[in-house]
């Protein structure tokens, strides 16, 4: 068996026994397929570590960078009692499909999506003084990896939780004398992270239908 095919197979057996999801999750998981979204979500395991962090906090505000079809934003949202979700997103597409799947779902009070380029929409949350997040995910393009951290750290309070997904890249963050602009997006946010001290961080290789990537857990202290 190649080694993808075992880490497929070993996700569906833990996604089966544990994770346990709701049928909303693989309704918008399917939805998001059949209208030509690609297949890019975070794993069923990754969203279950998401939500167990939240209701662990007690999250009430979070902020999603990058919705896609509305899968990683379902785990949140359905970890908090009376809480709420902006998600920002680029794509008019995505938007809608996600905004579906969430009402589908039962959500629709507590999300709320705002079209439009995330640095943009990160910027005008500062300048509005909302409140901080608890909790917050950046999944989105990687060339601003840096940018939207920079910005996610300033709508965050002490103790909130940064989560950042793909930041191995299938290995691909060591690579020598690469170009690659993902790549090198990626690496500037571990670069940013290693000088500072005001956070906690840490970086989760994983394999699983999605490949071999990681994701950072950062805690703001
Ligand atoms: C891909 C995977 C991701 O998790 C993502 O956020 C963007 C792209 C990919 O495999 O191409
Ligand atoms: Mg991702």
């Amino acid at each position: 068996m190649k080694k993808e095919e075992l880490w497929k197979g070993v996700e569906e057996y833990i996604n089966d026994k544990i994770v346990k999801q709701e049928s909303f999750m693989l309704d918008a998981l399917i939805e998001s397929s059949k209208a030509g979204l690609p297949p890019i979500n975070v794993d069923p395991p990754e969203g279950k570590l998401m939500h167990i962090i939240l209701k662990s906090i007690g999250a009430k505000r979070a902020l999603e960078v990058g919705v896609l079809g509305g899968f990683s934003g379902l785990w949140i949202a359905s970890a908090m009692k009376g809480g709420k979700l902006i998600g920002l997103e680029k794509s008019e597409k995505h938007v809608r499909v996600a905004m579906e799947n969430i009402k589908n779902a039962g959500f629709q009070e507590s999300v709320e999506i705002i079209e439009g380029d995330a640095i943009l929409s990160l910027k005008k949350l500062i300048e509005d003084k909302v409140n901080p997040f608890d909790f917050i995910l950046i999944d989105a393009n990687k060339e601003p990896y840096l940018e939207y951290f920079l910005l996610a750290m300033k709508l965050s309070h002490s103790g909130t939780i940064i989560f950042v997904d793909n930041m191995v890249w299938g290995g691909q963050v060591i690579s020598d004398n690469t170009e690659d602009r993902d790549i090198l997006g990626i690496r500037r946010l571990y670069n940013d992270l290693q000088k500072r001290n005001d956070v906690d961080a840490t970086v989760v290789q994983t394999v699983g239908s999605k490949g071999y990537d990681g994701f950072a857990v950062i805690r703001v202290k």
